[in-house]
């Protein structure tokens, strides 16, 4: 007797394809950072009690009361991660899935929201990549950018959590976040987390919180704030859009997570990586005292930021205060450019992907 190995059931999600592509529309040798969207979305709603059937419908604006929930207290979540083209077939490489799965249940838990199954998060995104997969680019330092978002939907005044959400997942064509180094302003008076708050979670509140600070940053020249401890500013957290990276007399440092800190997964893929490499990497409390320190006496000699979005960003510039400490020029920046090359080598078939972090579509 002869045994058919049948693959795992997946999610059946209802397709609705679009009538009209607006492929054409796009110039792939021109990609801004998350202004195009590809031609279809995935939605899905949360009603008593239960997640219902997913979709995948053409991209378009969503219906929504005024009441909904999610407009007035904030009780909404998002994910980002990235799509590749295999530099040696035809596939599609998803890179590490379940880790942003794991944390956007870990966000919904911390916001009173409910978890979506991390085999149906992954299995929406892998279907809606097959769908649009010729959006996914091929130019050098362009990604499928995928960002799943969802939030409460009850049409309803009163302050307690939604019992209805919606969970849409849109894909964007995407060149890179920052095309240049960035000069970052060393937060001393706002705060983004603190102990016992959202940090940790990637809520949509925490950046929200954060525009009026980066605004201020950005008129006085600067791309971002590194956000600092909520009790004391002295600790160094992470960028608006990154987590954050020192090397210090050839030691990799970035601050531990210990609550206030998104879990990034770029971040723990740098780290991973540098490990592999052979580089000392500590995670643990920097004071921008050490920082200033260290710069004085020329043992900072990389500073950088690691995101999905923003992938591997060198830090041009730190600001504290009246205070300006440049950094060394990026050619002579070995570890962080080193570490880029690797990670962007993993995600487009260049390099094995030892540790499984792909998922081929
Ligand atoms: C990402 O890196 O994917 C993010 O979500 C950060 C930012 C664009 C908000």
């Amino acid at each position: 007797m002869t045994f058919t190995h049948f693959a795992p059931p997946k999610p059946m999600f209802e397709v609705i394809k679009t009538k009209h592509s607006r492929l054409s529309q796009v110039d792939f040798n021109n990609i801004p950072f998350g202004r195009i969207f590809s031609d279809h979305m995935f939605v899905m709603d949360y009603q008593n009690g239960q997640w219902q059937q997913g979709q995948i419908i053409p991209y378009g604006n969503l219906q929504l009361s005024p009441a909904t929930s999610a407009l007035h207290y904030g009780q909404a979540i998002f994910e980002g991660l990235k799509a590749n083209r295999d530099s040696n077939s035809a596939d599609i490489l998803l890179f590490r899935p379940y880790d942003n799965a794991h944390r956007f249940n870990h966000s919904a838990v911390r916001m009173d929201m409910p978890e979506v199954p991390e085999d149906l998060f992954v299995e929406a995104i892998a279907q809606l990549i097959q769908l649009d997969r010729e959006w996914v680019p091929s130019t050098t330092d362009s990604s499928m950018y995928i960002r799943p978002v969802m939030f409460g939907c009850d049409n309803f005044i009163g302050v307690r959590s939604s019992d209805n959400y919606k969970m849409v997942v849109l894909t964007s064509p995407v060149g890179p976040y920052y095309t240049k180094p960035v000069r970052v302003v060393i937060a001393d008076k706002f705060v983004r987390a603190f102990d016992g708050g959202t940090g940790e979670a990637k809520a949509a509140g925490n950046y929200g919180a954060t525009m009026y600070p980066a605004s201020l940053a950005r008129q006085k020249g600067y791309d971002q704030v590194l956000w600092t401890d909520g009790v004391e500013h002295k600790y160094v957290e992470e960028i608006g859009t990154m987590n954050v990276f020192f090397v210090i007399n050839n030691e990799v440092i970035t601050p531990s997570l210990d609550g206030t800190i998104l879990h990034g997964v770029t971040r723990d893929s740098v780290i991973t990586l540098f490990k592999e490499m052979g580089v000392k990497v500590t995670e643990r409390r920097i004071t921008t005292e050490e920082l200033f320190e260290a710069h004085s006496k020329g043992l900072l000699q990389e500073a950088f930021g690691a995101g999905t979005a923003a992938t591997i960003t060198q830090i041009e510039e730190l600001a504290y205060k009246d205070k300006r400490y440049v950094m060394p020029p990026v050619q002579a920046r070995t570890l962080a450019t080193k570490v880029k090359s690797e990670l962007e080598n993993i995600k487009r078939g260049l390099k094995p992907d030892t540790y499984n972090w792909l998922v081929r579509i």
